[in-house]
């Protein structure tokens, strides 16, 4: 699959965005946590999201899909607490199944974590925290084993604030007895969430959003209907989407507070950045300004809009940097960039050196990760001409009706099944 587009046209209007795709990963999982029914509503309709759901039909749970963004979920008849299939390999949060089952049911055997290739990964984090809840840990046939006679609350420090991390650890801890204490916890919107659906679910956390998590373990956890957050990160690119096209849209139904790393720096940018009520309206200026940008976990700049401000680099008056400290290896879409026209430089492969180019031209791309697919599309839209963005199927994953939404702004994009009808759009464009 790829997306075909013609660049040019500032995007423009109000776009509606959807639930937070990391933040729905860990709060189905908790979902199959209880024996009784729980009703999630805002779910994104993402491949993540059905990669998951097909997981969890697998091992028993109900999954009553009832329509795009309900979904019911009852884990009540789960017969294995083995999750192995190809599909769930290639996705990350195949690794919540972990923290939950194990939470659950004491034992979890679950593929070892996929995802997008964007660094090494490793998940010794949650490992350590599954032992000192008192799991033994295996790896076989590229599986996790995780097995324990009873898990007991524990005081567990993370070396760093892994968002994979705190949500496993905060699912297996919800039914562990006693009290679990995380320190140096992930803060990032989407862990607030979880803790919160847990909560509703009668589990005791204090303190999800903050260094510091205290859970204090209970003995089961029961139905619920909950409502996922909006998407950080969605909202994040269409702001970008804003600016590089010299645009003026409207990203609605969202909390603006989680976005307000990326508005600062689209304000430094030059961009108008207003807020009002759960809505922020970004309008692009002619001139883009440089400016220097370093990945940190939450409230700091997320590393998920990396790419997108990337493009926007490209574009802005001056030299820019970014400095990503979170993943070695997300910078990979500046080779894409490179044929459109960019002059960026990448030290040591964590520091990017943007240089202005004032305009991208219209090229052949391959996405190499789902958010450097999206920004390949959002420079294909600022660029002049046509660009292609084949391999797409990585931006499916994570971006419910990506190229629709896009539309509604005005943008001219397609997703093309095939080279047919690439060849079928720019006949029209031409
Ligand atoms: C999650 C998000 C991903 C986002 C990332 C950072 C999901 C499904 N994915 O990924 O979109 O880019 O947070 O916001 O929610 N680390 C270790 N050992 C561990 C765990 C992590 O060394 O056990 C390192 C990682 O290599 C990375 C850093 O810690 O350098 C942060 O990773 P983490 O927050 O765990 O990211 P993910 O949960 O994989």
């Amino acid at each position: 699959m790829r997306y075909v587009m013609k660049g040019g046209t500032p995007l423009a209007g109000e776009v509606t965005i959807s639930g937070a795709k990391n933040a729905a990963l860990g709060i189905l999982a908790a979902a199959i946590m209880s024996d009784e029914t729980v009703t999630i509503d805002n779910l994104p309709d993402v491949r993540d999201v059905a990669v998951l759901l097909d997981a969890f039909r697998e091992i028993g749970v109900l999954v009553d899909r009832v329509d795009r963004h309900v979904v019911k979920l009852n884990g009540g008849n789960i017969f294995t607490a083995c999750a192995d299939n190809p599909s769930i390999r290639k996705i990350r949060a195949g690794y919540y199944l972990l923290g939950a089952l194990l939470g659950k049911y004491h034992h979890a055997e679950v593929a070892m974590p996929g995802g997008c290739n964007i660094g090494t990964r490793p998940i010794d984090q949650h490992l350590k925290g599954f032992r000192l809840l008192g799991a033994v840990h295996e790896n076989n046939n590229s599986r996790v084993i995780l097995d324990a006679k009873e898990l007991r609350g524990a005081h567990i420090y993370l070396d760093m604030p892994s968002v994979g991390a705190t949500i496993n650890l905060m699912l297996a801890a919800a039914l562990a007895r006693g009290n679990t204490i995380i320190e140096n916890a992930a803060k990032e919107p989407h862990i607030v969430d979880v803790a919160n659906m847990l909560n509703s679910m009668g589990a005791k956390i204090k303190g999800a959003g903050m260094d510091v998590i205290r859970i204090t373990g209970v003995e089961r956890l029961h139905g619920t209907e909950y409502t996922i957050i909006p998407d950080q990160i969605e909202a994040g690119t269409f702001m970008m989407a804003a600016a590089v096209t010299k645009g003026d849209v409207t990203v609605r139904r969202i909390i603006p507070q989680h976005m307000d790393a990326i508005s600062a720096k689209l304000m430094e940018m030059g961009c108008e950045v207003n807020e009002q009520g759960d809505s922020i309206r970004v309008v692009g200026r002619p001139t883009l300004y440089s400016c220097n940008v370093k990945t940190l976990p939450y409230p700091g700049f997320p590393t998920d809009m990396q790419p997108q401000i990337g493009v926007a680099l490209c574009l802005a008056e001056g030299v820019g940097t970014i400095t990503e400290s979170i993943f070695e290896n997300r910078f990979k879409y500046v080779d894409e960039l490179r044929k459109m026209g960019a002059d960026v430089e990448v030290v040591k492969g964590t520091v990017g050196l943007f240089r202005s180019v004032g305009v991208l031209h219209g090229a052949d791309l391959v996405a190499t990760d789902l958010r450097a697919g999206a920004a390949l599309v959002l420079a294909g839209l600022a660029a002049e001409g046509i660009t292609v963005v084949d391999n797409v199927d990585y931006v499916l994953r994570g971006y419910e009706d990506f190229d629709k939404k896009l539309q509604g702004l005005g943008a001219e994009i397609r997703l093309a099944e095939n080279e047919e009808d690439v060849k079928k759009f720019k006949f029209r464009m031409s």
